[in-house]
Order: structure tokens, then C-alpha cells, then sequence
């Protein structure tokens, strides 16, 4: 039987944060959780959205403002949630921009690239300690099928650009690096022994508030055609995301997005991704990259050097599945 959100089991007495949980899929998302019983904490760059969403909801929620455009919003974020919790089972890390009407983060960093992946990476290795001991906890990483559009080198030039803010290059690269930093976030967990699990996800296609960007002419016809045919409601879309944060059955590393229509719509399932995903090597830099410009380190994890190899080697050279 297809998976849907009935599957979703009872989670009473976990605690959950969602990013970006204000609209679309991550107030879907947290709406399940919450539907479910966990205690949610709705991270929203806007409390005043936040705190909207909350009555939307209903259930146990608490909001957190954070902006992923600003390391010291991230910083205080982080230190808020350590402040009033002991643990965390699950990290949603849903939060999106496209085509925003802003070049740079605070902090100079492409938009795309710093507010999807940096902020990301950050709130990550400032929490990871809450969770690696708790059974069962998950980080959830929600990637996109745009993530196959992220070509170039993932470099601090290609991080400090200013030509992405329509770009949809820029955007693929943000979700690439989504991709490669959870696989690599897996590796380094299974590698030190932690108890917490790192998927991604894709939702395929949803009209959303992220399809309001500034995008480039050529692409929005093919966008409103794409939304038209191919997508599906946030709630549906935001199934993948569910699926992998609450089944213990899907395993660390796994990537879920929909399963039909070329992944823009249905039921969860494994998911396909590009090849430069799985390259070992750019995940590996990918973080080390990240480090040098968040300043934050992952410093009780093992180091690389140290690591077992992990999961199924896939058929392309130097690839992990
Ligand atoms: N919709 C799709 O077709 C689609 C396809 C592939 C992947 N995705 C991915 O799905 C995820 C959710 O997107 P969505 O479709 O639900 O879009 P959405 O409706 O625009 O929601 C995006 C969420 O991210 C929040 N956000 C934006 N900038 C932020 C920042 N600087 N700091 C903190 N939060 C911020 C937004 O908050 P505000 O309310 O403050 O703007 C909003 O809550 C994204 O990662 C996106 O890339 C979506």
C-alpha cells in the first residue's frame, strides 16, 4: 500500500523543529508532526508568520525566529532551542528560497546558497549535539529535482557570487549542495556511532509561495505549465519529508521524493538523483568548505581521515549510495 500521512505514527513526546515552517510545505509538515503529537517548534524567519501558523496548527508549537540569511540569527536561534530543550528528535531543514529579491545573506554569501545551504549547515552542527544521542532522531535535509540544474564548482567564489539572484543554476547549486551535505552528514554520523539518522527529500512540484520569485522570462512559462499538469498540493508534497523523518524503516542516507510523473507528484518513494550528488569527494569539500565560512564545526564527529566507508558503492566511480 502506498505510503500517505495516516502512516505517520504517534509521536507523542518527540520534539520536532521545521524551518521555513510559516507557509507551504513546512507548515504542512509541521502540521502533521503536531497532528500527531509532537511538541513542534516552528522556526520562521517572521514570528509574526510564526505565530499564525501556530494557530493554524493547533497542537503543541512554539515559535523560534530565525533568518537562514543571517549567521547571528542562526547563532541566536540555536542558542534559544538549546536553552529551553534538552534534546531534539527530529530537524526538519525545509526552508527555501528561490529567485529572492536580494543578492546576498548578512553575512555576503549568495542567497540561494546561503540562506539554503550555509543557514542550514549552520543550525545543524549548532543542535546535532541535542540529538545524537536520542534513538530514533532524524535530520531531514528537503532537497528539489532542480538539484540536477546545479552545475559549476562549489567554491568560496561560487558561495560569495553576486550573479544568482535569478538564476536557476544558483538555486540547483543551493540543492545539490542540500544533497551532498546530507549524504555527507550520514557518513559522518553512521561513522561515529551517533544515534541520529540524516535523509533528504524532495516534495516534486507544489504551487507554493517559492514559485513568487523574481524568476527569469524564459522560465515562467515552463513553470506555470510545470504547476499546472505536474504538481500537487502542499500537503501531499510535503509527504517525502514525512516519510523519511517518521518511518523507521527508511534508512539513514536514503533520498525520498514522489513517485510518479518524472518524481513532480505522488506517493513517497526512493528517489532519483544526478551524479554529481553522490560524488564522494565534492561532499567531502562541500563541508569542509561550509566550515571555513559559518565558522561553525562539527568537531565531535569523527574526522573524515578517521572514517569507515559506508552503505552500497554505487556504480559510478568514487560514489556512495
Ligand atoms: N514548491 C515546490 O515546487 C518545490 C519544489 C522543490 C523543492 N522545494 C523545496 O521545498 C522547501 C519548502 O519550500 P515551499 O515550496 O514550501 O516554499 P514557500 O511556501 O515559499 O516556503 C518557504 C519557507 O521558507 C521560509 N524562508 C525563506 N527565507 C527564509 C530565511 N531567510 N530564513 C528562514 N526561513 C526562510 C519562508 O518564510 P517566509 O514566510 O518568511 O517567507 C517559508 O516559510 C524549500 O526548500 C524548497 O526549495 C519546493
Amino acid at each position: 500500500m502506498a505510503w500517505s500521512q495516516a502512516h505517520v505514527p504517534d509521536q507523542t513526546g518527540r520534539t520536532a523543529l521545521v524551518t521555513g515552517a510559516s507557509g507551504g510545505i513546512g507548515l504542512e509538515t509541521a502540521r502533521v508532526l503536531a497532528a500527531r503529537g509532537a511538541h513542534v517548534l516552528l522556526a520562521c524567519r517572521s514570528v509574526g508568520r510564526g505565530r499564525a501558523a501556530a494557530a493554524r496548527i493547533g497542537g503543541s508549537t512554539e515559535v523560534v525566529r530565525l533568518d537562514l540569511a543571517s549567521l547571528d540569527s542562526v547563532r541566536e536561534a540555536a542558542g534559544r532551542v538549546r536553552s529551553r530543550h534538552g534534546h531534539l528528535d527530529l530537524l526538519i531543514n525545509n526552508a527555501g528560497v528561490m529567485f529572492p529579491s536580494y543578492r546576498h545573506t548578512e553575512d555576503g554569501f549568495e542567497a540561494h546558497f546561503g540562506v539554503n545551504h550555509l543557514g542550514h549547515f549552520a543550525l545543524t552542527g549548532l543542535l546535532l549535539d541535542l540529538m545524537t544521542a536520542v534513538p530514533g532522531s532524524r535530520i531531514v535535509t528537503v532537497a528539489s529535482l532542480a538539484h540536477r540544474a546545479g552545475t559549476g564548482s562549489l567554491d568560496e567564489d561560487g558561495a560569495r557570487s553576486s550573479t544568482g539572484r535569478r538564476s536557476l543554476t544558483a538555486y540547483g547549486r543551493s540543492k545539490l549542495a542540500n544533497l551532498l551535505f546530507a549524504r555527507e552528514l550520514h557518513h559522518r554520523l553512521a561513522t561515529s556511532g551517533a544515534a541520529t539518522a540524516s535523509l533528504a527529500a524532495h516534495p516534486g512540484l507544489s504551487p507554493t509561495g517559492l514559485w513568487q520569485g523574481d524568476a527569469p522570462r524564459f522560465l515562467r512559462p515552463v513553470a506555470a505549465a510545470g504547476l499546472r499538469w505536474l504538481a500537487q498540493p502542499p500537503d501531499r508534497a510535503a509527504g517525502p519529508a514525512l516519510h523519511a523523518a517518521t518511518d523507521p524503516h527508511v534508512p539513514g542516507g536514503a533520498y525520498l521524493g514522489p513517485s510518479q510523473l518524472f518524481e513532480s507528484r505522488g506517493a513517497p518513494a526512493p528517489a532519483r538523483s544526478s551524479r554529481a550528488s553522490r560524488d564522494v569527494a565534492a561532499q567531502d569539500r562541500l563541508w569542509r568548505l561550509s566550515e571555513g565560512l559559518t565558522g561553525v564545526r562539527y568537531t565531535f564527529l569523527s574526522a573524515p581521515a578517521e572514517a569507515e566507508p559506508y552503505g552500497a558503492v554505487c556504480p559510478v566511480t568514487g560514489a556512495r549510495g
